[in-house]
């Protein structure tokens, strides 16, 4: 953090007074909270208006032309009088300012629009660039129990994402929520929050007993060994095509009347062995419980050399399969004693109709939380794993990610937290949701396991890659940075549009050097990197430049651009989507390609080069900052 008292002696040089603070307002790490800070004290000054009303609703523009700051006058809610001439009378009473233009009016007088001063800013925002580094833009405070008090400690969240299922496929919608958790992860942990990440595994069930039996019969130490993930799964697709057979002859028998034959094979077969070893497991046996754990070990292990490649890790593999029995037992009576819950046809039953007044009790339908022989559902055991959570972490926010499919499922948990009288937990859960991808397979076929995926999609990029001979030539490890981009084209596309939206997995478009790519962004980090790299400058040179002389436009519109990125940060904190990062760092790139002509520093004079090449570091350390925090590695060549 930049050191106490300098952003006072700053201001001072600057001319600028004392600022006034205001609630969530951090000038020593916000540039553009002086200048709200600044504006709001000036609009006091002409208008008459409480500075508190006015520094809240100042807007920044997304394009440059528009301004750097925007007031609405209409928000300040004057009675009487258009903002057109509240704008006729305070415009020409605007004080001369040692950081702002004077200000003007558009839209009809609708908006104030200031224009900030290019060189007081450059001078505020390039060295705390280079001072903060990779923690320039992030906010520790957000997280603290005091924002104002370390002391007092961090808040604690929980997220849980990727979630995947035990010798099933890692589908998309597991790699959108492995994606955009990681991004969460890595958003609230700058925000200073004490982050948590559970994977919460599909891990138990009747189909894990079947999956023992497959593997006493098509099973292969080594294979398993090697890649558990693909054996296991390889081993549960035949013995489920076995189990299907049986119950197509268990028909045939039907037909044929051979109903002793039938009932054999329902008393004996597949299924029935199946139901067995589970219950096994559920009744703790050893040897059982033995073989399943290592299943599930060795799973996760494949798992985390897969995450690690996205930058994902997890504090704590979770899973159905860790819920206790006891546990469900007494959300159960609690259930019942409560009257939530009730019994229908043998089954128990959460009634919300009853419970719910209207349309929402309706639309939250009836599930079934015991079936008849008495198994939990899927539903039960997340009822019984977010009380655990509650007593483990005590937290104050826990995330779920997880596909809109679920909605439903998430909302009825919620309910029921808040029925069994935990109201407090219940205002602490989230469901982050987003939409479907479209259109993924892979070459193989149509197994979709992560890695599959990344391999398919990095070969693609190896191929793009090799298009430009001499490029390619200078790249020192081009499978491995294949593989980089490969995996920066798969998390970007996924991260471009709303989470909420569907979208098509399109190999082509995501893979491509043009466009709002993540290649396009791993493009223009290299190229950064090479800048410096060429210049043959050394950090000492970079920090002494005369900032005074970045003055053409396109470097005063990059410091302005780089100046939003602690504000692009406060608002993601907001918004929670990956694509309000994603849709300024594509913001600041095309300004960079377009400046590179415009500030050249081969060739200029030795001043300018530092002054220059300060600008491009302080845009590349942004840049990188930026893509670590939605989960890409950027590269270098
Ligand atoms: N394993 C589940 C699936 O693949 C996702 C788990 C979501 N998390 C939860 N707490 N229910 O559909």
């Amino acid at each position: 953090d930049a050191p106490v008292g300098q952003l006072s002696s700053q201001l001072e040089k600057l001319s600028v007074g004392q600022l006034e603070p205001f609630p969530n307002s951090y000038p020593d790490l916000n540039p553009i909270d002086i200048y709200r800070s600044h504006i709001a004290s000036l609009v006091s000054q002409v208008s008459g208006v409480d500075s508190k009303i006015i520094y809240p609703v100042m807007q920044w523009t997304s394009t440059l032309d528009n301004g750097d700051l925007t007031l609405p006058v209409a928000a300040l809610r004057i009675k009487g009088k258009k903002p057109a001439e509240l704008c006729e009378e305070w415009l020409p009473k605007f004080p001369e300012s040692p950081l702002i233009e004077k200000p003007t009016s558009a839209n009809n007088g609708a908006f104030i629009v200031f224009f900030f001063k290019p060189g007081p800013l450059t001078q505020l925002v390039v060295p705390q660039i280079q001072q903060r580094g990779a923690e320039f833009g992030k906010n520790p405070h957000p997280g603290l129990r005091d924002p104002q008090d370390p002391s007092k400690g961090k808040k604690r969240i929980v997220i849980e994402f990727s979630s995947p299922n035990i010798a099933k496929p890692f589908h998309a919608g597991h790699l959108r929520s492995t994606i955009i958790g990681g991004f969460l992860s890595h958003l609230y942990e700058s925000a200073g929050w004490e982050v948590v990440r559970i994977n919460y595994l599909g891990d138990w069930g009747k189909q894990y007993g079947l999956l023992a039996l497959g593997f006493e019969k098509y099973g292969n130490e080594a294979a398993l060994r090697d890649d558990a993930i693909n054996h296991l799964f390889q081993v549960y697709v035949k013995i489920n095509n076995d189990l299907a057979e049986e119950k197509e002859k268990i028909a045939e028998f039907e037909k044929e009347g051979k109903g002793a034959e039938a009932e054999g094979l329902k008393e004996n077969g597949l299924d029935e062995q199946a139901r067995r070893y589970f219950k096994a497991m559920n009744d703790g046996d050893d040897a059982a419980l033995a073989q399943w754990r290592r299943f599930r070990d060795l799973s996760i292990e494949r798992y985390k050399a897969t995450y690690a490649r996205l930058n994902v890790r997890f504090d704590e593999y979770s899973g159905e399969s860790q819920v206790s029995e006891a546990a469900m037992t007494n959300a159960a009576k609690v259930l019942e004693e409560k009257g939530i819950s009730e019994e229908s046809e043998g089954a128990i039953v959460i009634p919300f109709a009853k419970h719910v007044p209207g349309k929402a009790g309706k639309s939250l339908e009836k599930p079934v939380i015991r079936k008849r022989d008495g198994t939990a559902l899927y539903l039960t055991r997340d009822i019984s794993e977010l009380l655990h959570r509650v007593d483990k972490y005590d937290f104050d926010h826990l995330i779920y990610v997880v596909a809109s499919q679920q909605d439903l499922h998430l909302k009825q948990l919620f309910k029921i937290i808040e029925l069994m009288g935990h109201t407090e937990v219940a205002k602490k859960v989230q469901h982050i949701n987003f939409g479907m991808v479209l259109g993924m397979s892979t070459r193989k076929g149509t197994v979709k396991f992560l890695d599959d995926i990344i391999r398919d999609v990095s070969d693609h990029m190896h191929e793009v890659m090799r298009k430009n001979e001499e490029k390619y030539k200078q790249v020192e490890n081009p499978e491995a940075v294949a593989e980089t981009l490969g995996i920066s084209s798969i998390m970007v596309q996924d991260m471009t549009g709303k989470r909420g939206n569907n979208y098509t997995f399109n190999m082509e478009a995501m893979t491509s050097f043009e466009g709002d790519t993540g290649p396009y962004l791993q493009y223009a980090h290299a190229r950064l990197c090479s800048i410096t790299r060429k210049s043959g400058l050394s950090d000492e040179d970079v920090v002494t430049a005369d900032l005074s002389l970045l003055t053409e436009k396109h470097a005063v519109d990059l410091v302005r651009v780089l100046a939003q990125y602690p504000d692009v940060f406060m608002n993601t904190l907001r918004t929670l989507e990956p694509t309000t990062v994603l849709t300024y760092l594509f913001r600041m790139t095309h300004l960079l390609s377009s400046s590179y002509d415009h500030l050249r520093i081969i060739g200029s004079e030795p001043e300018l080069m530092k002054a220059r090449l300060a600008l491009y570091n302080s845009a590349r350390t942004v840049l990188s900052s930026g893509m670590r925090l939605l989960g890409l590695t950027p590269v270098s060549r």
